[in-house]
């Protein structure tokens, strides 16, 4: 079984993040958003993975050609241009088959892909979306179906009287094919708006698959730091994931006299000086240096951080390389080594 992962989108909803790491790449408790979604393809017998690439392609290709063991074969389809959802899907139309997944290279679950195809073959669909519930479905298109979960209708933003459901499409799909004879080549298309409504108005069978499992969009601020706070607090309970209440590799250099309160996770060769209060849920990244009797709460720190003596962050998410100086107050804030937006 084959699956393409979409990750060439801009990324603008996560800016300032976005500007110099892709979206996919983005860590969660240290290390990058897209080896946990490959991964849990690998766990559901995908034994080719195709990347659909148009922004940005080189450190995606960087980090799992050094970090690729794990992995069957991954090829790149890196799109001349965005082609949009269904145009990237097109465009890597040569390295695929019969059935395959699509996969928004921006969500994070623990569906059971198995048991998805397993539906989609017994349903005879051509086409299977997983959904999700929402609490206020006003803001997304949401999906209708009869009760033995085929499709009838999209429904894009409905107003509250006309929301009738609050499952909404969750970025995974199942394809047969022939779908892509319905994709124009080299044109810029989307799934979502241009080929299932098309589709569905021309009777062609679209069901839906409920997720019953931990699902997150972690394109907005916000989403992003619930999922690091999930998998560090075991609301999400990933396999492989660290949820341990603290972690500190044997390499970091940690003052006898730093405090951490859990849960917390440090990455490799950090140095943690005196007096430092670390108050969960953090994550450290690989390299932070934090000087004498800082506070850290509940921040996510990606790699080779500085944070200077007596500096207090609290809900902060401060991408690498970033210095923060000495005595600084930081609260609700991102911080890029250029920005620093509230
Ligand atoms: P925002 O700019 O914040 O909306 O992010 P986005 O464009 O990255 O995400 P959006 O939710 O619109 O797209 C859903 C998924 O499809 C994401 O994983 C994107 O990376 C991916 N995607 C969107 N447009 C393209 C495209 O033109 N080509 C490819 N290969 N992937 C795309």
């Amino acid at each position: 079984m084959k699956a393409v992962v979409l990750v060439g989108g801009e990324g603008t909803r996560l800016r300032p993040l976005t500007y110099h790491t892709v979206k996919a790449m983005v860590p969660i408790l240290d290390r990058p958003f897209l080896e946990y979604l490959l991964r849990h393809l690998v766990d559901h017998n995908v034994d080719e993975i195709i990347l659909a690439m148009g922004y940005k392609p080189d450190s995606i290709k960087r980090y799992f050609t050094r970090t690729h063991s794990f992995l069957p074969k991954l090829v790149y389809s890196i799109e001349p241009e965005p082609l949009g959802t269904a145009g990237a899907v097109k465009y890597a139309e040569q390295h695929l088959d019969d059935t395959f997944f699509v996969l928004n290279g921006d969500v994070f679950t623990t569906v059971n892909l198995t048991a998805m195809l397993r539906f989609h073959k017994e349903s005879g669909a051509k086409i299977t979306i997983a959904v999700t519930p929402v609490e206020d479905p006003t803001r997304f298109g949401v999906i209708e179906t009869d009760c033995q979960l085929r499709i009838k209708r999209f429904i894009e933003k409905p107003r509250r009287d006309q929301v009738t459901t609050n499952n909404i499409n969750a970025g995974i799909y199942i394809l047969e094919r022939e779908v892509l004879e319905h994709i124009p080549s080299g044109k810029r298309v989307m799934f979502e708006h241009d080929v299932f409504p098309k589709l569905l108005s021309a009777g062609e069978p679209l069901y839906a698959y409920p997720i019953d499992a931990y699902w997150i969009d972690i394109g907005t601020l916000e989403n992003y730091r619930q999922l690091n706070c999930d998998l560090l607090t075991g609301k999400c309970p990933y396999p492989g994931s660290e949820t341990a209440t603290l972690r500190v590799p044997n390499d970091c250099l940690v003052h006898p006299q730093a405090r951490f309160h859990g849960p917390v996770l440090v990455g490799e060769k950090c140095k943690i000086g005196y007096g430092v209060q670390i108050i969960g849920p953090t994550v450290i990244g690989a390299g932070c240096q934090i000087e004498d009797c800082a506070i850290i709460e509940k921040s996510i720190l990606w790699q080779r951080v500085t944070v200077g003596k007596n500096a207090v962050l609290k809900d902060c998410i401060v991408a690498s390389n970033s210095y923060i100086v000495d005595s600084s107050g930081l609260e609700g804030v991102v911080v890029t080594p250029e920005h620093r937006t509230p």
